[in-house]
């Protein structure tokens, strides 16, 4: 070993050691006479001192370091004096004072200091990851990374669970997204697909009879990037026989407030409230909704049948059509029409809306607003009671499909939260969502896909509706929801191929098409299949959440950007192209645009 100790080890009791500490130079300062230099590696900062009138060569070899250089010290430990000590540091009530320096390796000029207050761009911290993750916040979350996977690891296996790995290069599992494609060199033309989930693994593996799985496993999805998405990510993913969803529910309610407690040093009492989906959608406009603030939506679709303001009255009657409203409180003072002018672009941007219908109340409780005078005192008072308007609050309505409102006004709910901060950042909300519909309809590809997967097994009582009204058959499926992300979601499967290939006919899949992508499981199902189900949760959401962080970028060590590049390693890059003829692969690119 090069050194005796680490830079976060050394306290008071610790006076009169002679120590050898190795890191790099997070500062240096020249104090007329005494040279500090506040040492550094991943387990802390020590401060070490050297004095102009010991070894002259010593002195003039410190002089020297710059930030970021590699050096060993050996030295003595020296109790600060009482007025000296730091306690913002756990080093803080000594400092080694050096009587050797050596240098182990030179930095140059650095295109960031680590050390530095203020962060360097995305792209500038991507690129120089290696160097970003030498800051202390970046320590500390792959820290509690860490420590949240080993809470788990040991929770589950205090249960019984086996962990197992499940392949990497595989066959396509749906889960929604663009596979990543490998292309075998050895069947030229055929391509493995990473997975997006494990699935098909997992679920072999109940049939196998391992009862209950766990892995802490990495995906890949093609799909639109956002702040909590990732190509490449991690899940916590579970898979157990001869159970139920409340079985699971009470497995995965039990490892949150392990980590909570474990990780966070805080108590949640459980059960953790559900909702339905229904209601998830009715209340909160969202599946996931954010319950640590309220502007809950309220519908006025009633009221504005009766009124003769065009834009809701034409909507109310149409089929489908809905007014929902949220009541921002005591905020009409805080908006000018400007302002609510740029939150309705903001709206046809983003979601497509083709206006927002807003009032004012006044001091009396009273509606005002431009459009206001489209409607009878009575109207009015009906929306406002509808709406709970008091003094200064400020009302603001989306009208369209269910769907529409449901986005228009998830979105100005949590935007607004976050601009008027009435989000404690300290809180941990957490909520289950079950009973998700089965299918939704793609516009798009005009048919039904499934919301979860497909391997998710309908509600006993709406197996019924299966091919007559697929749009009313809810799933056993189940999300968590953290502050208002979706950071975990599963379901009970299907264990019999007779309803495995109803579903996949369903989806708009031939029976040849089922047997040549999923043939392997139905066989497996037909083969003594135990009834079986289970979750997945995101890990680098959750660790997210637990960090306080607002990225997953920050909480993964070696992260792509939001065009799934690697800025560092310059991944995805050219190949030689003889890799490609190996793999009988021509590129056809499109014409570059000018
Ligand atoms: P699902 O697709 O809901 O379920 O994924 C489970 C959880 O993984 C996280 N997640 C992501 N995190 C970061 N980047 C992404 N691109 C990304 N996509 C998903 C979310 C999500 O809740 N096989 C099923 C689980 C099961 O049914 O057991 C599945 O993958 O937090």
């Amino acid at each position: 070993m090069l050194r005796t100790t680490t830079c976060g080890a050394l306290r008071g009791t610790d006076a009169g050691k002679t120590v050898t500490l190795c890191g790099w130079v997070d500062s240096a300062r020249d104090h007329s006479g005494v040279f500090f230099v506040n040492l550094r590696d991943r387990y802390g900062i020590t401060q070490t001192v050297f004095y102009s009138d010991g070894s002259a060569e010593l002195f003039s070899q410190v002089k020297t370091l710059r930030n970021e250089d590699v050096i060993r010290i050996t030295g003595t430990v020296l109790a600060r004096p009482e007025g000296l000590i730091n306690p913002k540091m756990p080093t803080g009530e000594i400092e080694v004072k050096a009587e050797s320096l050596e240098i182990l390796n030179r930095s140059e000029v650095l295109p960031f200091l680590p050390s530095a207050p203020e962060l360097p761009s995305d792209e500038i911290r991507l690129k120089n990851r290696f160097l970003d993750l030498r800051r202390p916040e970046m320590q500390r979350v792959l820290r509690l990374r860490h420590k949240m996977t080993k809470v788990m690891r040991d929770y589950f296996d205090e249960l019984d669970f086996l962990e197992v790995e499940t392949p990497i290069l595989g066959k396509s599992t749906p889960e929604g997204a663009r596979d990543y494609l490998v292309p075998s060199r050895i069947a030229q033309g055929s391509f493995y697909a990473l997975p997006q989930s494990p699935q098909l693994y997992k679920q072999l593996l109940m049939i196998a009879g391992y009862d209950r799985y766990m892995q802490i496993a990495r995906c890949f999805r093609d799909e639109d990037l956002r702040a909590d998405r990732q190509p490449e990510f991690t899940q916590l993913d579970i898979e157990m026989s001869f159970i139920e969803m409340e079985d699971i529910l009470e497995i995965m309610s039990g490892l949150v407030q392990r980590l909570m407690k474990d990780v966070l040093g805080r108590d949640l009492p459980l059960p953790i409230p559900r909702m339905s989906w229904d209601e998830a959608m009715e209340r909160f406009g969202h599946d996931a909704p954010d319950l640590r603030f309220g502007m809950e939506l309220k519908d006025v679709t009633d009221i504005a049948k009766e009124v003769d303001f065009r834009v809701f009255r034409a909507v109310a009657d149409t089929a489908g059509g809905r007014v929902r409203g949220i009541n921002v409180k005591n905020a009409a003072d805080r908006f000018s029409r400007k302002d609510i002018d740029s939150l309705t672009a903001w709206t046809a941007e983003q979601f497509g809306a083709k206006g927002i219908v807003w009032f004012k109340a006044d001091a009396e409780g009273n509606l005002t607003g431009s459009s206001a005078k489209n409607f009878t005192a009575e109207q009015l008072q009906k929306i406002a009671q509808r709406l709970q308007a008091g003094p200064n609050d400020l009302l603001l309505f989306s009208c369209g499909d269910f769907l529409l409102t449901c986005r228009v006004l998830n979105g100005l709910r949590r935007k607004l939260a976050a601009q008027l901060k009435l989000i404690d950042p300290k809180e941990m909300n957490f909520c289950w969502v079950v009973n998700f519909p089965m299918f939704e309809f793609s516009e798009e590809e005009n048919r039904w896909v499934a919301m979860h997967h497909p391997f998710t097994c309908p509600k006993t009582e709406d197996l019924q509706f299966l091919e007559s009204d697929p749009g009313r058959v809810r799933a056993q499926a189940y999300d968590l929801v953290l502050n208002g992300f979706e950071v975990g979601g599963g379901t009970i499967r299907i264990h019999d191929s007779a309803t495995q290939n109803r579903i996949f006919s369903l989806l708009g899949m031939t029976r040849e098409q089922a047997r040549e992508q999923f043939g392997f499981l139905l066989d497996a199902l037909a083969f003594g299949a135990p009834p079986h189900g289970g979750l997945a949760f995101g890990l680098d959401r959750l660790v997210m959440l637990f960090a306080g962080a607002d990225n997953i970028r920050d909480c993964i060590a070696f992260p792509k950007t939001a065009k799934a590049a690697d800025l560092m390693t310059g991944a995805p890059g050219q190949v030689d192209p003889r890799q490609l003829e190996e793999l009988a692969i021509k590129t056809v690119l499109p014409p570059k645009e000018d």
